[in-house]
């Protein structure tokens, strides 16, 4: 995370990302061409990429150099969020290289290491590699195995390398240990950047700054004041072409363990002593550690499945998940959970978390709703004014990032009466510039060697050891009501009596 502090809205202050080769395995699925490239591309437009750089794709498909840059080329119009300049891109094309081969081949890496120094030749890059796995996950250890096997990943003579892993990170917490176990087998921690892309996102990394920069909330911040708080991670797309993948994982191991509980972890952790990453990290990994775990019949009743059905979406009918490319039309996987958490600590003692993450619903959204409790009635007893509405703290995550706070007023006139107005903070409004994809930051945070945005084994670990209990009580009782909900919809019924039975609703609703 890099820290500047010259001037309030302009991004700079950051220093430009060490001289290094970026080898993406995976580099011909979506996540390059949708999220890393256009990432580089803004990271070089802000001038933050270093001069002496490069990117070598690994598939087992056959391009040659120029072949993957011209995919690259006409990838990088498609999907980039802003014009892309010429002279940007004619830059950055001749510092694209390709390498084909098959993950499980050792001959691969010893062609990717000849590949290499004829890179560090050109480009003046120093032997320093940033190795990203954006491979199906069978194959995280499996590469990074073969990495050390030939010796691509030793740090010698002032060199540095590392290793992006993306998720899913394991399936559960068993197969998670298991892989930490691997690849620390090979690499030293500080070498392993376990990416989770919502850390990336600008306002969850503004959570710090709003909490810990800002003299008056950090007093609120806790459960004298705090009645309860709602994180909704809503989507309105479906499985799109990841059938077959999401058919086998599912919305709980999907969205839980690692984006939902990272914005859990960045609303409730305490203020970390300093803005070193084993300080932050410790404090994020204290939060998951003090989540109360579940017991079979807390699943019962404080988690809820669902799957979505056929429905309407801005105003277009849209087919129930069964009837997706690539999912078995019997599937039992849930497209959407919502549960209540606890935090055994001081701060957090009795206050409810509700988190709900889904496809197809209602509406694109991610927030943290943070509701205060109400004022006490009795001076407006006696007056039109019936009940009192709760103040509300929202951090939108997206799409419209940006804080709002909800509060009453007086609505003008000679009766007391009340309205709920909201403070609505727009970043792209406030600061005039173009959110970044989140990638970016993270990316130069692996060039400059900053892991603070990164999950430590220990945090992976005791994000599944949350969601674990559920795992097991969900694949022993298999769902008997799915489709549950109809796209379109804020999910399955009991995601609302949850909240219900306890006097609450959700902020987000039909
Ligand atoms: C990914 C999940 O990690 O996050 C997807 O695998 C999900 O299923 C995506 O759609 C959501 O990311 P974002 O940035 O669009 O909220």
């Amino acid at each position: 995370m890099a820290i500047a502090n010259k001037n309030e809205t302009q991004r700079t202050g950051a220093r430009p990302g060490d001289p290094c080769a970026l080898v993406i395995f995976g580099a011909a699925g979506d996540l390059t061409k949708r999220l890393l490239v256009p990432s580089l591309y803004n990271l070089r437009s802000s001038e933050l990429l270093p001069k002496n750089f490069a990117v070598v794709g690994v598939t087992a498909a056959k391009f040659s150099d120029e072949e993957f840059r011209d995919k690259l080329t006409r990838d990088i119009r498609k999907f980039s969020r802003s014009p892309v300049q010429e002279e940007l891109w004619d830059w950055f094309k001749p510092k694209i290289y390709y390498q084909s081969g098959d993950f499980r081949d050792p001959t691969l890496y010893q062609q990717l290491k000849d590949k290499l120094a004829v890179v560090n030749k050109q480009q003046g890059t120093p032997g320093s590699y940033l190795f990203y796995l954006a491979t199906a996950p069978q194959f995280f250890g499996e590469i990074i195995r073969q990495l050390g096997a030939a010796r691509l990943i030793n740090e010698e003579n002032g060199v540095w390398r590392r290793v992006i892993v993306e998720k899913p990170f394991g399936r559960d917490l068993d197969s998670a240990r298991a892989l930490n176990k691997e690849i620390k087998s090979v690499l030293d921690e500080r070498q392993i950047y376990r990416i989770d892309h919502y850390l990336g996102k600008e306002t969850v990394q503004n959570m710090m700054v709003f909490r810990f920069g800002n003299g008056i909330f950090e007093p609120v911040w806790n459960r004298r004041y705090i009645d309860h708080i709602q994180i909704t991670v809503g989507e309105t797309v479906g499985v799109e072409q990841r059938g077959g993948y999401y058919d086998t994982a599912g919305a709980l191991r999907d969205m839980v363990p690692n984006h939902t509980l990272q914005l859990v972890a960045m609303t409730a952790m305490e203020p970390p002593i300093s803005f070193d990453s084993e300080a932050v990290r410790d404090e994020k990994a204290k939060v998951l550690h003090a989540v109360q775990p579940l017991s079979p019949e807390d699943v019962l009743t404080k988690a809820v499945r669902g799957q979505y059905g056929p429905g309407t979406l801005d105003h277009k009918p849209v087919p129930g998940y069964r009837s997706e490319p690539q999912v078995n039309p019997q599937s039992a996987t849930e497209t959407f959970v919502a549960m209540e958490l606890r935090i055994d600590s001081w701060r957090w003692a009795g206050v409810p978390f509700y988190l709900r993450t889904g496809k197809r619903l209602a509406q694109r959204a991610t927030e943290i709703a943070i509701q205060f409790k109400r004022a006490p009635q009795l001076l407006f007893r006696g007056t039109e004014v019936e009940s009192l509405s709760a103040n509300q703290l929202v951090m939108h995550i997206q799409p419209d990032e940006g804080i709002s706070l909800r509060f009453s007023a007086k609505i003008p006139g000679a009766v007391m009466n009340l309205g709920a107005v909201n403070m609505n903070m727009k970043y792209e409004e406030y600061f005039g510039v173009v959110p970044w994809i989140g990638y970016e930051t993270l990316l130069l945070d692996c060039m400059i060697g900053d892991p603070t945005l990164f999950q430590r084994a220990d945090m992976v670990e005791a994000g599944w050891r949350v969601v674990q209990p559920v795992l097991d009580v969900w694949n022993g009782v298999p769902p008997r009501d799915f489709p549950n909900y109809a796209a379109g919809s804020w999910g399955p019924k009991a995601a609302d009596d949850l909240l219900e039975r306890e006097g609450r609703e959700w902020r987000l609703r039909l």
